[in-house]
């Protein structure tokens, strides 16, 4: 089976063994095919993975949709959505039909089921804010297991998913909890500005979903466009001393206090662009014009070019500021 538009970076790979998940139904038939065929890869979306030109094993693709109100009251609304649905179709519906919430996280690429894998976040709203549970698919002791936010060890672009590796589980629906009455998160400056006009015509989910939209369409390549996995590097942690050394030699560098007061979270886009590689391109691919956390492929890539790019901007990051780089999509081969 040929992956390469199943990969937001549209890196041309080819998966052994290959199989489309597409309802509850199936998962005995999914966990056959595993102990068959292991090891298994769970694809969603695509769009945060660095796919190798042959994937061993299997891959699993979840293909399944639905989204069902599950209850709602004066202070909350409870929705559940199956794990293939398109993450942005579904914030979509959402908020059109009037489940205000998710909004900051418009046109994040990708399906359900992968979000809380990398505990989704942008623009002041991280996943795990408006988690209920999720229901699980162990996939090799065949049965169900229903998941709230502590079993799930949520952090930042982390969870207990992300640790088990990407064959232990299958997430089949996820359910979001949205408090009533909605209270817009407009921390996140570019939002502010967008914010502050249209305060005039009120205030609303749509609008707050719309601005969401267009912030992104001016930073952010579309995957359809450009190949891309989003932000290549989380944006590292360091203490406040580390901080306090960096100002010294770099006193316009952005850094954001974390809720533990003492650490503070680092752009890794501007470090990058710092370090000149904005734009830069080193054979079929490159570092985006616009935002320097998003390495692109400008055609015929493969997994070798991407990381050794990668490669080269960590050690010039660390030899430059002395900030090691984790890398945030994962590995696949
Ligand atoms: N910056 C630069 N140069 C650049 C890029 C950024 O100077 O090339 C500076 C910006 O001026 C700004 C700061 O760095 O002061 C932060 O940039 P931005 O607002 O674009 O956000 P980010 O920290 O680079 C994170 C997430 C994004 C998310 C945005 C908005 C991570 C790894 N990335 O990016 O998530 O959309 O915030 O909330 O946390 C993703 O995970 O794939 C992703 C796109």
């Amino acid at each position: 089976q040929d992956l390469s538009a199943f990969n937001t970076l549209g890196l041309s790979s080819r998966a052994r063994r290959y199989v489309r998940y597409t309802d509850r139904g199936r998962l005995d038939e999914v966990s056959e095919l595993a102990r068959e065929h292991g090891p298994v890869f769970v694809l969603g979306g695509g769009s945060n993975v660095v796919l190798a030109p042959q994937v061993a094993g299997l891959v699993v693709k979840v293909a399944t949709s639905g989204v069902r109100l599950l209850d709602q009251g004066d202070d909350h609304v409870l929705v559940e959505a199956e794990g293939g649905e398109v993450w942005h179709d579904f914030v979509a519906r959402c908020v059109a039909a009037g489940w205000d919430g998710l909004e900051n996280l418009a046109l994040i690429p990708g399906t359900v089921g992968a979000a809380p894998v990398q505990n989704i976040g942008a623009y002041g709203v991280e996943l795990d804010q408006r988690f209920h549970s999720l229901l699980a698919w162990d996939i090799a002791r065949r049965r169900m297991v229903e998941m709230g936010p502590r079993d799930c060890g949520f952090a930042y672009r982390h969870s207990v998913f992300k640790e088990a590796g990407p064959g232990r589980w299958l997430i089949v629906a996820v359910r979001f909890i949205l408090p009533r009455p909605w209270a817009p998160v407009l921390d996140y400056p570019d939002l502010r500005r967008h914010a502050e006009l249209v305060r005039g015509a009120g205030l609303t989910a749509r609008r707050v979903f719309d601005a969401v939209c267009e912030i992104r369409r001016s930073k952010l390549p579309d995957p359809a466009v450009l190949g891309n996995a989003g932000s290549f590097f989380k944006n590292p942690i360091v203490t406040a001393q580390a901080l306090e050394t960096l100002r010294l030699g770099h006193p316009d560098i952005v850094a954001y206090r974390q809720p533990d007061g003492v650490s503070y979270k680092l752009a890794a886009g501007w470090l990058i662009d710092r370090a000149g590689w904005k734009g830069r391109r080193m054979g079929p691919v490159g570092v985006h014009d616009r935002q320097a956390l998003v390495l692109v492929n400008h055609g015929g890539a493969s997994a070798d070019d991407v990381l050794s790019l990668a490669a080269a901007i960590r050690s010039d990051v660390l030899e430059r500021f002395g900030v090691a780089l984790e890398q945030e999509p994962v590995n696949v081969a």
